[in-house]
């Protein structure tokens, strides 16, 4: 009966407008793209924008959770989710369109912060988000090496031209000045670098812009918190107490300069022989877990030792590693986990400001 039809889509978009939108924590309203009832079943379709992608399964099970719990699953509900499209919006003054700015960073060098910046670009792009990678550290620049991008960037009307690399707009110093050339840097030549990486550069439309940040934290942390609102900091460290110890400073110094942390990655976790399939904690284990839970920061997860992974930033083949069996997965859950804690944070505090119109 037509009538039944009707009312039972009308309870179909109660339920679905009490569900939040990933990307801002609002309550879904255009993005109830289709509710259609027939005898036999019911359709639903919905949008989500390609920033929260990677969240993709878990929000369709989010979806027809809430669906089942209200009408119970005699009839069919099927839910289809949908890429549907929200403008980024540009970020403090200096022009960049982009949803989310994640910093990379760690209290002391030679972690792993290139290479998980890297592979976060790499997994968020992935997954199907508009990624760019910059790198802000400007005293040893290793992005080029990481990616395999050789040369120097151009200028087309005006704007830097940033090197595309498996469709990831990057950008790094080492792009600027001729390969061995010295650069000393001093506090106002860094700070037109910063503006140079964000102001100048033709971004395009982004969802995520990951810096790959110098080590500890300091002065490069405080130009780019003064010129853009950091959506947040992602810390790197390996289970060594003492690069623990840095991570903590690091997170408080962080926090001082009111760039909220947003999670904690593990780097060299564990170490697995390849010729005897055995595990060893050569630095330790757990104790940065530990540590993100009682600080309330998420843990996003581990990296084991790989011997291949560097291997392949030596080669600039990166990518390859969404090719082994042994760090795909622990890298693409790493990206999925940055996003749900992004999503988490604005459910709780949903995005007031007027945003773009969905298209
Ligand atoms: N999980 C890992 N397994 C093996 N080698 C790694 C791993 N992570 C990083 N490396 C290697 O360690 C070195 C330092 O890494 P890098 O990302 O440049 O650190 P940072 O940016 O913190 O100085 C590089 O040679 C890199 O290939
Ligand atoms: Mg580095």
């Amino acid at each position: 009966m037509a009538g039944d039809h009707s009312e039972f889509e009308k309870q179909i978009r109660e339920v679905l407008g009490t569900i939040q939108d990933p990307e801002t924590g609002r309550p879904l309203r255009k993005q109830i793209r289709q509710v259609e009832v027939s005898d036999q079943q019911a359709d639903v379709s919905v949008g989500l924008t390609s920033h929260c992608w990677p969240l993709r399964d878990e929000f369709q099970s989010e979806v027809e959770t809430a669906l089942q719990g209200k009408f119970g699953t005699d009839k069919p509900i099927n839910v289809a989710v949908e890429l549907q499209e929200r403008p980024a919006q540009a970020v403090g003054q200096v022009g960049i369109t982009a949803k989310s700015i994640i910093a990379v960073a760690a209290g002391k060098g030679g972690v792993g912060k290139s290479s998980v910046a890297t592979s976060l670009a790499q997994a968020l792009k992935k997954a199907g988000c508009k990624t760019g990678l910059l790198d802000a550290d400007v005293y040893g620049p290793s992005i080029p090496h990481l990616t395999g991008a050789r040369g120097q960037v151009s200028k087309v009307d005006n704007k830097i031209q940033p090197m595309v690399v498996d469709g990831i707009p990057v950008m790094s110093i080492g792009f600027m000045v001729p390969p061995g050339e010295a650069v000393i840097w001093r506090g106002p030549m860094l700070h037109s670098a910063i503006t140079t990486f964000l102001r100048d550069t033709a971004w395009g439309d982004l969802d995520y812009l990951i810096i790959d940040m110098p080590p500890g934290t300091g002065d490069v942390a405080l130009s780019l918190s003064q010129m853009l609102p950091l959506t947040g900091a992602v810390m790197v460290c390996t289970p060594q107490e003492v690069a623990l110890i840095d991570a903590i400073k690091a997170v408080g110094m962080f926090r001082k300069v009111k760039i909220p942390v947003l999670g904690l990655i593990e780097n060299m976790s564990s170490f697995v022989c390849p010729d005897n399939g055995k595990e060893y904690d050569i630095f330790g284990k757990g104790g940065a877990e530990q540590y993100a839970k009682q600080d309330q920061i998420d843990f996003l997860g581990s990296i084991p030792i790989s011997i291949d992974l560097r291997k392949r930033g030596d080669a600039g083949e990166m990518l390859k590693n969404f090719d082994d069996p042994n760090v795909a997965p622990t890298l693409e859950t790493i990206a999925t986990n940055l996003c749900r804690t992004l999503a988490d944070r604005v459910k709780a505090n949903p995005i007031q400001a007027q945003l773009p119109v969905l298209k």
